[in-house]
Order: C-alpha cells, then sequence, then structure tokens
C-alpha cells in the first residue's frame, strides 16, 4: 500500500494511519496482553468509536499518532519496500510553550521481543525532536511492564520518579508508575 513515511528506519517505519487500517488495529488492540499495561480494563471498544478516534486524530494540533510498518523485502536486494502494520507510536500532549510531550507506543502482540519497539520509539523520539522541535519527552510506564522499561532506557530515557500504588491491575494488585523522561540536548537547553 503507497502511504506516506514520516521516518525510514532499518527494519520499521513510522508513517500515516490509513482509514482502512482501522478494523485490523481494533481487533489487535483488543488483545487482553496488549491492554494490560494501559489502564483501560473498564472501556468497552466499539469499532465504529475506533473510526471516531482516527476523524479526531486528524484534527488534533497537540497528538502525532503514526502507524508502525514492518519493512518487508528489504535487505534481499529489493528496492521497494513493502510495508505491514505492526503497531502504533504516539506523540501526546504536545505543549508548544514548554517544548514537552509524552510518548506512548504499542506493537501487535505477534511482533513483541524482536527489538522492534526499540527502533520505532527511536524514531518517535527523532520525529518530535528534529520535526516538531520539541525539547523534552516523558513517558509513564506501570512497573509490572518491564519490556516497556527496557524499550526506554535503550533509547536513553531516564527514571525521574515514581507515583506508588498508582494503578490497579487485576493481576497484579496496585502497581507503582514509572515516569521517565529524555532531554534532547543537555538539561539546560
Ligand atoms: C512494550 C512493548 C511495545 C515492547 O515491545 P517489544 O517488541 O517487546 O520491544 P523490544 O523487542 O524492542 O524490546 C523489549 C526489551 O524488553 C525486554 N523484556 C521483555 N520482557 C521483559 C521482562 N519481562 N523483563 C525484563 N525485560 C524484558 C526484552 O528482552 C527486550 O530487551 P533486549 O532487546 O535488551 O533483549 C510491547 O510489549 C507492547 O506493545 N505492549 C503492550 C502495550 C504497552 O504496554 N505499551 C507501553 C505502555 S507504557
Amino acid at each position: 500500500m503507497d502511504r506516506p513515511l514520516v521516518r525510514k528506519g532499518k527494519r520499521v517505519s513510522l508513517g500515516i494511519y490509513q482509514r482502512e487500517e482501522i478494523p485490523r488495529m481494533y481487533r489487535e488492540f483488543a488483545d487482553s496482553e496488549v491492554q494490560q499495561f494501559l489502564n483501560r480494563p473498564d472501556r468497552l471498544y466499539y469499532l465504529e468509536g475506533e473510526y471516531d478516534w482516527y476523524d479526531g486524530l486528524k484534527k488534533d494540533e497537540k497528538s502525532r499518532v503514526m502507524a508502525v510498518l514492518l519493512n518487508k523485502g528489504a535487505g534481499k536486494g529489493r528496492s521497494d519496500v513493502e510495508h505491514e502494520l505492526i503497531g502504533s507510536v504516539g506523540i501526546h500532549g504536545i505543549d508548544t510553550i514548554s517544548r514537552n510531550a509524552e510518548l506512548g507506543y504499542l506493537l501487535f502482540r505477534k511482533y513483541w521481543g524482536k527489538g522492534y519497539a526499540t527502533e520505532a520509539v527511536s524514531l518517535g523520539i527523532d520525529y518530535a525532536f528534529q520535526t516538531l522541535n520539541l525539547r523534552k519527552l516523558i513517558a509513564r510506564v506501570m512497573e509490572p511492564n518491564r519490556a516497556s522499561s527496557s524499550v526506554l532506557e535503550k533509547n536513553g530515557f531516564v527514571l525521574a520518579g515514581r507515583l506508588t500504588r498508582h494503578h490497579y491491575i487485576k493481576s497484579y494488585g496496585y502497581v507503582d508508575e514509572l515516569n521517565y523522561e529524555l532531554h534532547r540536548g543537555s538539561v539546560n537547553d
């Protein structure tokens, strides 16, 4: 599928969501393991609601949500690279005065553990700092979500603080929220 790319990486890229991908996203996001650290167990997701979300996204100046795309065919002597949707990276709550925002991400479950999230987040950071000209990103992680902390730490985020027993997850009870931050340059910039 032809689509504008926002960032092209070695194994994954970031691109513009296509409306026809909404049903696929809806199915993949409904996975209970994908949802467990996103703290919205009480919500009922309707397919129609996802279309509303998509329509809102196009007008939302405070967010940039991008499709994470697997570069298929790359490295096999092919110059034409096909892309398969495997998840999402979002920059939310963009504050143009303080020049900060919050980073979020998720991959469809079958693509976990291959380093794709680490690369997708690095592309999201590059977009936030180089294109949006932000100076700082934050990310919030429920403590048992070790894979997410690892993705952030591999991208240079540092732990800035924690909110104790902040979220309730059925299988863990009350868990801490870890607050990570990443400055573009020095902390004094
Ligand atoms: C968080 C998420 C994006 C990570 O995706 P991923 O594909 O596993 O990420 P990567 O493969 O790039 O890196 C994961 C790292 O975490 C490590 N990891 C995974 N599970 C772990 C665990 N239980 N304990 C410690 N480290 C763990 C992996 O070993 C890997 O590190 P390595 O490359 O040094 O080996 C994915 O699990 C996801 O989409 N989860 C659901 C949504 C979500 O929680 N989003 C984040 C909200 S803050």
